[in-house]
């Protein structure tokens, strides 16, 4: 059996607050936060890249690129408009929203915090 999460939920936003598809960047005890609302759900992720410490919260939110290769060996490219990512704005490495694995190495991932939503306060267990 788990053992129940112990840490604090903390209120640090009202939902609007939150722009859509906008960063709201918080401070929690010297942490710096980004909180990105997305298709209906919030998001918070630690507001410092894996690759250089870039403020990735604050990047640009896009579609992921999607390549398909048909029968015939010719390559489609298709932008996604439901599976997003957040581009770290000092050299672009980008982080699928939902998880914040790196579409490009899954071997870095952001710092994601448990996000509920509860009367329309956003709170983080931190
Ligand atoms: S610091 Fe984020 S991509 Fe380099």
């Amino acid at each position: 059996m788990s053992q129940p999460d112990e840490r604090a939920l903390r209120t640090v936003a009202k939902m609007s607050d939150l722009e859509a598809d906008g960063p709201l960047v918080v401070d929690i005890d010297g942490t710096a936060i980004g909180i990105i609302r997305l298709g209906g759900k919030v998001y918070a992720f630690r507001n410092s890249c894996p690759h250089q410490g870039g403020p990735v919260a604050e990047g640009a939110l896009v579609g992921n690129v999607e390549c398909k290769v048909t029968e015939g060996g010719a390559r489609r490219e298709s932008v996604s408009t439901s599976d997003i990512n957040i581009a770290c704005p000092w050299h672009g490495i980008e982080y699928d929203v939902r998880t914040g694995l790196c579409r490009g190495d899954k071997r870095m991932k952001l710092k994601s915090y448990e996000v509920v939503v509860q009367q329309g306060l956003v709170k983080l267990r931190v």
